[in-house]
């Protein structure tokens, strides 16, 4: 078989360079927090997300991520196709999904969720099954997740892909989950406060697969609410009742698993088929 210009590359020296040569550049991420600089690139009529770090510390998130996807594949997760040894650093390849982010702080811009053209509010006016589809597939991810031994860090709507056009949730940018447990031995994870368990502020604490219950249980919670201040829930009682549960301060009464967060959720939700 011919090779692949963009996933048989050998080592490169710039990734920039390198993918105006493979293909034609459409778009790119320069101001993110992590450090990372990604793009999206053409080649021969296939989109592709390439995302590059160089220095250490988005290079270490990078690894991360590939350690990650080497432990889990789900059909909500974008896939890591390949990874690109860069000069001073490493890329990683990943097939472009259409869609947009629920919400996308900048270095330079954070905040937005309330405006009413944002990716978030917009979300919010969809009908209620469209949303609870794509509460499901997070949770149906993370319970393939936590059976590959990993908790959740970092996980906030900036990892919610959603594709308008076809109403479907995919996840990205998974690049912080750790194998769990693990003991925090910083004064606090990175993420997004509105989704973080107490714990994870914590130094010493154990984190582990009740931080990532209450980390979902959060995302039910703002996901299926009409505002950005939790004042117009769309859900039923009972399902609040089940996300007061998942988002208990002690994580001991939380529930147990993902599983056991996503098996009470299906218990008191509608039949969505
Ligand atoms: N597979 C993909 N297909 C299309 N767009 C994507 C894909 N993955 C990520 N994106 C877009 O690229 C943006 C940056 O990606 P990502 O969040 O992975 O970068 P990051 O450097 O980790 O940013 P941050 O510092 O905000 O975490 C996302 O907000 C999203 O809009
Ligand atoms: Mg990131």
């Amino acid at each position: 078989m011919p090779s692949h210009p963009l996933l048989d590359a050998g080592p490169v020296d710039a990734l920039e360079p390198f993918l105006h040569e493979v293909g034609s550049v459409f778009s790119a991420f320069r101001e993110q927090d992590s450090g990372c600089v990604s793009y999206g690139v053409d080649v021969g009529g296939k989109r592709w997300f390439v995302k590059g770090a160089v220095t250490s510390e988005a290079v270490a998130s990078l690894r991360r991520a590939v350690q990650v996807h080497a432990l889990v594949g789900h059909p909500v997760i974008v896939p890591l196709e390949r990874s690109i040894a860069l000069r001073g650093g490493l890329a990683l390849v990943y097939p472009w999904v259409e869609g947009e982010v629920l919400y996308h702080p900048t270095t330079s811009r954070k905040g937005g969720r309330a405006a009413p053209g944002s990716p978030m509010a917009r979300f919010r006016r969809l009908p209620v099954p469209d949303v609870l589809r794509a509460l499901e597939r997070i949770l149906d991810a993370h319970v393939t997740v936590e059976r590959a031994g990993l908790v959740a860090v970092d996980l906030y709507d900036g990892c919610m892909l959603y594709d308008f056009g076809n109403r479907r949730m995919f996840l990205c940018d998974l690049d912080e989950y750790r194998p769990g447990p693990f003991v925090l031995g910083t004064d606090r994870l990175p993420g997004s406060r509105r989704y973080m368990a107490p714990e994870e502020f914590a130094k010493g604490s154990t984190i582990d697969t009740r931080t990532t219950v209450y980390v979902l249980g959060r995302a039910l919670r703002l996901l299926l609410d009409a505002s950005d201040e939790e004042r117009e829930w769309r859900g039923s009682a009972s399902q609040l009742t089940v996300i007061e549960q998942a988002t208990a301060d002690h994580p001991a009464h939380r529930f147990a698993s993902v599983e056991a967060l996503a098996q009470a959720w299906h218990d008191v939700g509608p039949r969505l088929r």
